[in-house]
């Protein structure tokens, strides 16, 4: 294991105690101490928010898909005690560079819209080692690499990571995102022999974060990351380090 401990990633936050994704979550997640924060972005309506689902019924009081709806609406929501749907602007003023971000691509035309959003973070001061753009989609990832050359690109794995680590390689990415599901030493070895950190989802249980420490991973999303920060010893520094 890494000798400072995994890297603490709130998922959505820090879900297991705040409607995920809300504000109130992120600032649970900063509260508690983590290093750095997940969050997943959708363009809607001309704007950058930060949800999960395509469809609002699972998070919010609305029903129907996200993208039907206009930014008034979605904003008129109530995303779980009494939080609005956050746009990622405001994520990023919460989190207000005391930890790095991942944001998560989700649905379609997200990578123009974060591209610029990042351009602009950098001139208020967020370093490059505070941002990382993950998604499943590794087109969308290409296709921002081709826009930004120095963003941090993490690519999201959902099967087996089979040949993820050349993917990861060509495309100057920094890290690879697994299933706890389909960790192994053998893979999280090799990635490090390509200079890739691995990151590992949704790890909750405290046998699993042992066991994933274990291994090698080099940080993990939770839902709980006081859970895993217990088992740091001194990692101090915030964002993608
Ligand atoms: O980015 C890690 C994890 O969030 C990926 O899965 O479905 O929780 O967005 P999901
Ligand atoms: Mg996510």
């Amino acid at each position: 294991m890494d000798r400072a401990g995994l890297l603490c990633i709130g998922h959505r936050g820090a879900m297991g105690h705040a409607p995920e994704n809300t504000l109130s979550s992120f600032r649970k997640a900063l509260e508690l101490g983590v290093q750095c924060v997940e969050g997943d972005v959708y363009y809607v309506d001309g704007r950058l928010m930060v949800i999960h689902d395509d469809r609002l019924e699972r998070t919010t009081n609305g029903s129907g898909y996200l993208l039907d709806h206009d930014f008034d609406t979605l904003r008129s929501l109530n995303a779980g005690e009494g939080e609005r749907i956050p746009t990622l602007q405001e994520v990023f003023e919460t989190v207000d560079l005391k930890a790095g971000v991942n944001i998560e691509l989700k649905g379609a035309n997200t990578v123009r819209p974060v591209a610029e959003f990042i351009a602009a973070r950098r001139e208020s001061g967020w370093r490059d080692d505070l941002i990382l753009v993950s998604s499943f989609n590794h087109g969308e990832l290409e296709t921002i690499r081709g826009m930004d050359q120095h963003v941090k690109l993490g690519l999201l794995i959902a099967g087996p990571p089979a040949d993820a680590a050349a993917s990861a390689v060509a495309l100057g990415a920094y890290s690879i995102h697994l299933s706890l599901k389909n960790i192994d030493r053998e893979f999280i070895v090799h990635a490090h022999s390509c200079h890739l950190k691995v990151f590992v989802f949704t790890v909750n249980e405290p046998e699993d974060i042992q066991r994933v420490g274990a291994l090698g991973a080099d940080g993990v999303f939770t839902n709980y990351p006081e859970r895993v920060l217990q088992h740091q010893k001194g990692r101090g520094s915030i964002g993608w380090v």
